[in-house]
């Protein structure tokens, strides 16, 4: 069943109301999100009506029905990509062998801690730019925070669901703690580090989206491989809302470097004082931000040898990236992959097993992913005829997992002394000058059509409306 029963009070297409135990539950749980949304969702935007779209249907066309919603009215709601038939498990140990219906009981904890680890990540976004809106640069960018926002609060619910109807007591649990835990809390702050950094200018929300939604792509790639075949099936959902997110990240990152670029032809100057009088932000600070959460984010990937990570694959409860469209023997025993590894202060390769280095595997698969938009933010800055590279920094720049971590290594990949690193580490990534300065940038322009001056109009509106469309009222 591909369409969503919107006469629920939870909309799904899982046909919720044939298990009275679960639809309670997660009625139970529902009110809750709500409460957690006032508190912790976006600040102050309880009573706009939002130009949304919201999943009328999980097929490929025509998912996304648009409209003016208050958000806290949104449907969020429990979709999952229809059933393959006689879908089989096509890694590890398992290969070959029925996709699981239920979870087997050897990999229940595991496969818990998955879930969970996931879920975490789906409202610590909504928390870490819950105060975003009230600095928005336009209405069309308000709009899009907004939509971000709704879908992981979305995403909550696809992984609440599974810890309900498939985790029992401990499920439940978890779902409750999800709400407990809270990004940048002293006493529980949610799991995972980049989780737990604030977001506190457009610049950093637009960094965000590129790289660290990008993180949540693979790894919800990952888990769309999985054997346990309702994980699967939402993630491969998920999959579908995500693009959105990436794209307000790379289009966003793109329109900061081409207004800059026009001022600074109009200006015929590099010079960084001088951009920042005129209010854009230099090419400089924009490689820095771009340093932070490329780095922070490949972190999250988690260390480059565990085995963990072969037991998540041996036992098919984690794919790779692309898992399908690869052409080995996709078990992976005997298999090598190299890693970096440090000896005398040098960074060496070394061969290990590849089944303990899927992390790497997958954050190598993510690097090369992520470099691309990055070549096309270039082609803006080529275009405007300015000497100026954007980069990627190495992998092993300023790191805090895995074998890199604490290595002081520059951004070209060469290793360096404590002094050399403290002499410069205000060329590689933003300083409190540089965070307070795009702070002060930040104010609030809602006017329908009107941004902010640090930032180009984009080049269409959404749902080819027009780029001056009353995307927010405000009431
Ligand atoms: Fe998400
Ligand atoms: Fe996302």
């Amino acid at each position: 069943m591909s369409s969503v029963d919107y006469s629920e009070k939870i909309p799904n297409n899982v046909n919720l109301s044939e298990d009275r135990t679960l639809q309670r539950a997660l009625e139970h749980w529902q009110p809750n999100y709500i409460n957690w949304w006032q508190d912790m969702g976006p600040d102050g935007s309880q009573n706009f009506d939002v130009y949304l779209r919201t999943a009328v249907s999980v097929d490929p066309q025509g998912w996304a029905q648009f409209g003016h919603v208050k958000m806290p009215d949104y449907r969020w709601g429990i979709f999952l990509n229809p059933a393959e038939k006689d879908r089989k498990i096509h890694f590890g140990d398992h290969k070959g062998e029925d996709a699981w219906q239920d979870v087997p009981g050897e990999h229940r904890a595991n496969l818990r801690r998955i879930i969970v680890t996931q879920g975490d990540t789906e409202p610590a976004s909504v928390e870490q730019q819950r105060h975003l809106g009230l600095t928005c640069p336009s209405q069309y960018d308000l709009r899009n925070l907004f939509q971000v926002n709704v879908e992981e609060g979305r995403h909550l619910w696809a992984m609440v669901y599974l810890l309900h109807k498939y985790f029992g007591r401990d499920g439940r649990e978890e779902a409750e703690a999800l709400l407990e835990r809270s990004s940048g809390d002293q006493d529980n702050p949610r799991i995972l580090g980049a989780f737990n950094e604030k977001t506190p200018d457009w610049l950093s929300y637009f960094m965000f989206t590129y790289f660290t939604d990008r993180d949540g792509k693979f790894q919800l790639c990952a888990l769309a491989e999985s054997s346990f075949d309702p994980l699967a099936r939402t993630t491969k959902f998920m999959l579908t809302e995500e693009a959105h997110h990436m794209f307000v990240g790379e289009s966003g990152v793109s329109r900061v470097i081409q207004r800059t670029c026009q001022v600074m032809n109009e200006m015929k100057t590099d010079d960084p004082a001088e951009l920042r009088a005129a209010g854009v932000i230099d090419l400089p600070t924009i490689q820095r931000y771009l340093n932070f959460h490329f780095s922070v984010t490949i972190d999250l990937f988690g260390a480059d040898q565990s085995s963990n990570a072969a037991t998540f694959y041996s036992t098919g409860l984690k794919g790779r990236f692309d898992e399908a469209k690869r052409t080995d023997d996709h078990v992976l025993k005997g298999h090598s992959y190299k890693i970096l590894d440090v000896q005398n202060g040098n960074l060496v390769e070394k061969e290990v097993p590849m089944l303990n280095a899927l992390n790497e595997v997958l954050r190598d698969d993510y690097i090369k992913d992520s470099v691309g938009g990055v070549d096309r933010w270039n082609k803006v800055i080529d275009k405007a005829g300015i000497p100026f590279r954007l980069t990627v920094p190495h992998k092993a720049f300023h790191r805090s997992i895995g074998t890199l971590a604490g290595v002081k290594v520059n951004p070209k990949g060469n290793p360096i002394t404590d002094h050399e690193w403290n002499q410069r580490v205000e060329e590689w990534l933003p300083t409190d000058e540089d965070r307070d300065f795009v702070v002060s940038l930040m104010g609030r322009v809602v006017d329908p059509g009107k941004f902010a001056n640090w930032i180009a109009p984009p080049v269409m509106g959404i749902n080819r409306q027009p780029v001056d469309f009353e995307y927010v009222r405000f009431n």
